[in-house]
């Protein structure tokens, strides 16, 4: 099952996917929670450690581009490489997060 929570800023998504992610992989499903968001905080949300949530790697280069997403695609090298284990086994992959904003 894949679940896609989109909307207008401050409503309530990142909360909603939070609890979402946490209460199926407590009840044994096997859960990926991929934060798409620019501002990601939905690490935070789940509850990994902000030390933790800042050595995480994002998948996306600055742009968003796929520079950085491995050749082969393969979604168990993309797992391997930037997956962060966080609590109640969810695993968690951060598509992008801005360092420094750039010109125009
Ligand atoms: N059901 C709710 N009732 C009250 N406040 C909420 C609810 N869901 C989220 N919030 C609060 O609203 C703010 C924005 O929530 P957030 O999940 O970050 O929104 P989004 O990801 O859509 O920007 C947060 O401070 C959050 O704690
Ligand atoms: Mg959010």
């Amino acid at each position: 099952m894949r679940i896609g929570i989109s909307g207008k800023g401050g409503v309530g998504k990142t909360t909603l996917s939070a609890v979402l992610a946490r209460s199926l992989a407590r009840r044994g499903h096997p859960v990926i929670a991929v934060d798409c968001d620019s501002d990601p905080n939905l690490a935070a949300n789940i509850g990994v450690a902000d030390a933790d949530v800042a050595a995480m790697r994002p998948f996306l280069d600055q742009r968003g581009g796929a520079r950085t997403v491995p050749a082969e695609r393969d979604p168990q090298v993309l797992l391997d490489r930037y997956g962060h284990e966080g609590p109640d086994g969810v695993t968690l992959l951060l598509g992008a997060r801005v360092e420094r904003a750039g010109s125009g």
